[in-house]
């Protein structure tokens, strides 16, 4: 229900603006009070005179007006949410960089409201690196990004990049305001990525894992509401700014953290690739190559899921992941036991489902039960969020 939600649309240039009309006149209609701020690009392809009929309220485009000054600190404060839609390319540079140059830019830095955006450009400057860098940033400050749609675009070619539909934003708003933070009074612990085991100074041991999974996972758990700290091997990801996150590298440092972390946690998640083994002696100098073969010796680096099994408290539900290659069920439900977990959830892995690395993936989570439930594939975001769900709706979380 959007009725009596303060809704701050901030409008830039691009030919999607046109939409903008139909998204105020949706809001309206739905009981919404709806301000409108805008860049002076975005004048060129929409009237302010249509906005400010539409929404009932002064459209601001200007930092300063002659003798007057916009209150863009009010403005960001007034709203529940704000809603930049379209954002164009320009402004999404902009937000990325913390660059003020107009007064949109000025509201979007002071909003302490929840900001989401619905991106709209061309399939070309869509696919652009620079593209990609600027959503993950705006995406790691905390902001929400609204898919865009393939279809036509205002070039004419066909491809990525449209704006959604109006009707689409708005759902995508009530969507938002309506999904109950079911684990705002949960501490969670997630892991997530590799761990680098040194053999000497410029070498290690280590595996492909990206850590899309466990900061997904992370992400999820904190849009339901839960207090979130990640534990991250090296990875070249980004997070929202209010999880907390611990950066190690090797098994040892992330065995440490674990530990420091683990009794105020409610619910674990150990999704990182913990390197089962470590080279027995980290060599101080570079290991200088001879003419003959080399072997490592090796030790087995402590289990921490299974240390975490043995400690764990009656408040807290621990859940581990598996990949296996061979007999996966049966060898993920022996783990499952043998850790004393609440749930394990196994990766299913063969040439077409790389798991590490990849955005998608498929997952069985087997319950201490040893009922078994499958996901996927889809992308790891939309897996993360049946994981967490599937926590609350069987009431893992709870104490027993
Ligand atoms: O026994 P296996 O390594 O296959 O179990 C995988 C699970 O155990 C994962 O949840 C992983 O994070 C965890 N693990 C761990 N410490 C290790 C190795 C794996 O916590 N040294």
């Amino acid at each position: 229900m959007l009725t009596g939600k303060k809704i701050l649309i901030g409008i830039s240039g691009s030919i999607a603006a046109y939409k903008s009309i139909l998204i105020i006149r949706l809001l309206i209609k739905a009981g919404a009070e709806v301000k409108v701020v805008m860049t002076p690009a975005a004048k060129d392809f929409v009237s302010p005179l249509v906005l400010s009929t539409l929404s009932k309220n002064d459209v601001l485009c200007e930092l300063t007006n002659n003798d007057s000054w916009a209150n863009h600190v009010a403005l960001g404060r007034w709203a529940d949410v704000m809603l930049l839609a379209p954002l164009s390319c320009n402004s999404l540079a902009k937000m990325a960089n913390g660059i003020c140059d107009n007064l949109l830019m000025a509201v979007y830095l002071s909003a302490t409201c929840p900001v989401i955006v619905a991106p709209a450009m061309d399939e070309d400057m869509w696919h652009h690196p620079s593209t990609k860098n600027n959503l993950n940033r705006i995406q790691s400050f905390g902001n929400t990004i609204i898919p865009v749609e393939s279809g036509e675009l205002a070039s004419g070619l066909f491809g990525e990049g449209r704006m959604a539909e109006p009707e689409f934003i708005i759902s995508f708003l009530e969507k938002d305001f309506n999904t109950p933070k079911l684990l705002s009074n949960k501490k969670v612990l997630v892991t997530a990525g590799p761990t680098y085991e040194a053999i000497d100074p410029v070498r290690y041991i280590g595996n492909y894992s990206s850590g899309k999974m466990g900061y997904a996972i992370a992400e999820s758990f904190y849009n339901c509401g839960a207090d979130v700290t990640l534990i991250s091997g090296p990875t070249n990801l980004s997070i929202h700014q209010n999880i907390k996150k611990i950066n190690i590298t090797s098994s040892e440092e992330m065995l440490h953290q674990v530990m420091l972390q683990q009794q105020q946690a409610d619910i674990i998640i150990m999704c990182a690739a913990v390197a089962d083994y470590k080279p027995s002696i980290v060599a101080s100098n570079k290991i200088k190559k001879n003419n003959t073969n080399w072997s490592l010796d090796l030790e087995k680096t402590t289990d921490i899921l299974f240390e975490l099994g043995k400690i764990k408290a009656t408040h807290q539900t621990l859940i581990g992941f598996a990949l296996e290659t061979n007999n996966e069920l049966d060898n993920a439900k022996e783990k499952l036991k043998n850790k004393n977990l609440d749930a394990i959830i196994l990766n299913k892995f063969n040439q077409n489902n790389p798991v590490f690395g990849s955005d998608e993936n498929e997952i069985t989570i087997i319950e201490s039960s040893n009922a078994t439930h499958r996901f996927g594939p889809k992308t790891k975001k939309a897996l993360a969020q049946d994981i967490v769900q599937f926590i609350i709706s069987n009431k893992l979380h709870e104490e027993v």
